[in-house]
């Protein structure tokens, strides 16, 4: 008889995981699996919104952002009471094996539910974040970089017709990795990120001087972890003379057609996801490494914050540190 797999998007969701869902259910039927759908993420495992997949169901998602079996984070799935129950609507539909697209703390999530209840999963990095210790690249982060490359390159249209200071915010959570690539590849002037610390008035007489040289508008992004671009723009008025506006690109970063990377991430990571159950790998996370994919247990995954990388942020500091400001 056929097994069961199941597949669920848990926590902020990425384009990128439609085009994964339809791999999944492709690559499913191609090893004589029947592919399962649960909705809503652990809340949808707790609630029984588990459902056969097929063909139809992913017919034309490939081109479309967000999810089509939804996301969520869920609290109910912290509490043993609530793994029982999901444990229990998995089991009375035969799946043994669940595919799983989010963060660490879902995969920590899922490490629980595998050792008390025996159904294996394994993960696959997603979030815009890109900040998942153990893999360089997490589903949907190229996506995401697309959308802000073209609000800063639109930015930079009306910025250049008006004599103005632009601050753009990137999400990212914790983490600058959206921020400091995005800055370094649209010629910004500024990158503001937690990894790089700097005074903000180290800027003022270079930027001064860029002025007085002909300069006429500022680019800046700031991550979103700093919660400082209110107070960066209101620098750019005090201290330069410069009227200043805000853009939070906020959640337009999380959607969006998948980029083709992303379509042919999704592609191999739910490759190598249905591989690794169907050989026996019970709690892993598939992670992509100097372009080569990794599987990684939770603990290598969870148990130590992601660290963003070195050679990337040495760029950043030599582009963006003030001493390196070219006047
Ligand atoms: O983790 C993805 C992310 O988009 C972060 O960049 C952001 O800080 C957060 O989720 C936003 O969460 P929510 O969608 O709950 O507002």
């Amino acid at each position: 008889m056929n097994q069961n797999i199941a597949i669920l998007c848990s926590g902020g969701d990425v384009s990128g995981m439609n085009p994964a869902l339809k791999r999944f259910v492709e690559y499913a039927f191609a090893n004589n699996l029947n592919p399962f759908f649960v909705y809503h993420g652990y809340e949808g495992l707790i609630d029984d919104r588990i459902v056969p997949a097929g063909y139809s169901d992913v017919s034309g998602i490939i081109t479309r952002g967000g999810t089509k079996i939804g996301s969520a984070r869920s609290e109910r799935f912290k509490e043993s009471s609530y793994r029982r129950v999901a444990a229990e609507n998995l089991r009375k539909r035969g799946i043994s094996m669940l595919v799983v697209l989010g963060g660490d703390g879902s995969f920590r999530g899922m490490e629980q539910f595998y050792k008390e209840s025996g159904i294996a999963f394994c993960g696959i990095p997603s979030t815009i974040d890109n900040d998942i210790n153990g893999t360089d690249y997490c589903l949907g982060v190229d996506t995401a970089l697309g959308v802000i490359r073209n609000a800063i390159d639109q930015i930079r249209d009306t910025a250049s017709s008006f004599r103005r200071a632009f601050v753009v915010e990137t999400m990212g959570r914790n983490c600058g990795y959206l921020a400091l690539v995005s800055a370094l590849t649209s010629g910004a002037e500024l990158c503001l990120i937690p990894e790089i610390p700097v005074d903000i008035e180290e800027y003022k007489e270079c930027f001064a001087s860029q002025t007085s040289s002909g300069r006429d508008y500022f680019i800046a992004v700031v991550s979103e972890a700093l919660n400082a671009s209110s107070t960066v723009a209101e620098w750019f008025e005090r201290e330069l003379g410069f009227e200043a506006r805000v853009n939070v690109l906020g959640h337009t970063q999380r959607g969006g057609n998948p980029s083709v990377y992303d379509r042919l991430m999704a592609y191999r990571f739910v490759t190598y996801a249905i591989d690794a159950l169907l050989a026996g790998k019970t709690d892993s996370v598939i992670c992509y490494t100097k372009s080569h994919f990794v599987f990684r247990t939770i603990d290598e995954v969870a148990l130590h914050p992601y660290r963003l990388d070195e050679e990337l942020l040495s760029l950043g500091r030599g582009q963006f540190l003030p001493s390196r400001c070219q006047r």
